[in-house]
């Protein structure tokens, strides 16, 4: 089993030191990496935090828990043990061994996947920068802080492959990651939901639900890749990643809880004035973290998209559990579209160009389970409403929706329709503030803000009335 060395500068378990040129190029991006934390990463000032730290990739033990100051987090380098008889499961080039090099005429594809996928990781730590100081109790602050020292690592993750595989243009692509920011005028982020504010802690627990699923499944397409480096990496920051979407499942769970407890005891659907958030900004909150999340998925179909998987740098969700031939050459898919009379419809297309909608189905499925979950809640206490997801049509910026506008029931609208009645379906200026206005910080052990239940256990082990965050 590889354990992390941690007696180095860079913790790694892919003997960093025996290649000297990229030990010292790595280490000359550390400092630039702590910079950025500095200027870009969590705002509130903190002694210490109960944070997780990776220090063995096998499948036991790979998480340690302590207090540690965030600065002095140990980033590293984890990839997933190497399985030496792994070959490639899909396109033409199945059945071959996998690469441990990066082939020539993939280069430049091979590192454009890196540089979007690496690009969204520092991203939602900008995105994040300000909750701390709203934070809802210590137990959601040190949640907070660990998906962001974790989306950090991710950098490392990407930075890596590009300064281990790519030569300088990876080097300066490294580079790149840390001066483009969240929301830049001059210099944003590559992705559109990667430049969206995360103003409050609804938004925080919808953006791991739905934006950092997006992540899973698009690391779950790269952990299929024939290129092992990239597989192996992508499958460790698989299992933190799913810390991420704990955080936003239980999160929106106990809002909902919450709004529950608050409209029976007061019997009543407006918990507003009780200091709680009703079920309509709930849905309105939604309805955005899941159409943007969606847009992340690109158009319905790409060429571009088919070549990666013939080329075998991105396979599908579960490749091989997949029955068919994982090559695809002579099958069809049902995609979403805009019909010729302008109906929201579907049509046929190849199946290796639908590959993103083939992706996006399987996320889609994936935040219905969420969805479900939030309603056995309401179920349960016996109240008639109902979370939705909204249609695939609803509020897009990309693919072939993105020139029509939908209601959330799938119905086409005009624009007119649509400027007259987004402000029922899109959360409006008045329903931010009044979320806005209910983030008080909750910095004392044991306590909880009063918009959102406590959670039903702690973190490994510890009670929620742990001194989860040493603050300054
Ligand atoms: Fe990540
Ligand atoms: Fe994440």
């Amino acid at each position: 089993m590889t354990t992390a060395d941690y007696t180095e500068k860079i913790p790694n378990n892919v003997d960093l030191h025996e290649d000297r040129r990229l030990q010292r190029a790595l280490e000359s991006w550390q400092p630039n990496f702590l910079n950025w934390w500095e200027s870009m990463g969590p705002r509130l000032p903190t002694q210490e935090v109960y944070l997780r730290t990776a220090v063995n990739v096998g499948r036991e033990g790979w998480a340690h828990f302590d207090h540690v100051a965030m600065r002095d987090y140990r980033w590293g380098i984890f990839l997933a043990e190497r399985d030496r008889d792994r070959r490639i499961a899909f396109g033409q080039h199945k059945g071959e061994p996998v690469w441990q090099k990066v082939p020539g005429e993939y280069r430049a594809d091979l590192q454009r996947l890196i540089v979007i996928q690496g690009d969204t990781e520092p991203a939602s730590v900008e995105q994040q920068r300000n909750l701390g100081a709203t934070a809802p109790s210590l137990y959601d602050l040190r949640n907070l802080f660990q998906v962001n020292v974790e989306e950090g690592r991710h950098l490392w993750a990407m930075v890596y492959l590009l300064h281990a595989y790519f030569g300088r243009e990876g080097r300066e692509e490294a580079e790149e990651l840390l001066h483009r920011n969240s929301g830049s005028e001059d210099a944003p982020r590559i992705l559109g939901a990667f430049n969206e504010e995360t103003p409050d802690w609804l938004s925080f627990f919808m953006f791991t639900y739905f934006t950092d699923r997006d992540g899973k499944y698009q690391l779950g397409t790269l952990k299929e890749s024939a290129f092992d480096p990239l597989s192996r990496t992508c499958e460790f920051m698989l299992k933190e990643e799913s810390h991420h979407m704990f955080v936003g499942t239980t999160g929106i769970d106990r809002v909902v809880e919450r709004t529950v407890q608050l409209m029976i005891e007061h019997d009543t659907d407006e918990v507003g004035p009780r200091g709680g958030i009703p079920l309509t900004v709930i849905q309105k909150y939604l309805n955005f973290h899941y159409s943007v999340s969606l847009d992340l998925f690109g158009s319905e179909t790409s060429t571009n998209v088919a070549n990666y998987f013939t080329s075998g740098l991105k396979g599908r969700w579960l490749e091989e559990r997949r029955r068919d031939d994982h090559r695809l050459t002579g099958e069809a898919i049902m995609v979403d579209a805009v019909t010729d009379e302008g109906d929201i419809g579907q049509t046929e297309v190849a199946a290796l160009v639908g590959l993103n909608t083939d992706l996006r189905r399987e996320y889609i499925g994936d935040c219905q389970n969420g969805v479900n979950r939030w309603n056995k809640i309401l179920d349960s206490a016996g109240l008639p409403q109902r979370l939705r997801l909204p249609h695939v049509a609803f509020n897009r910026k990309v693919g072939a929706f993105a020139g029509i506008e939908a209601a959330p029931d799938g119905t086409p609208i005009s624009a007119e329709e649509w400027a007259r009645r987004k402000s029922g379906w899109l959360p409006t200026d008045l329903d931010k503030t009044h979320v806005r206005s209910l983030m008080r910080p909750v910095h004392e052990r044991g306590k909880i803000a009063a918009w959102i239940a406590p959670p039903r256990q702690g973190i490994n082990g510890k009670p929620f009335d742990y001194d989860y965050v040493h603050l300054a």
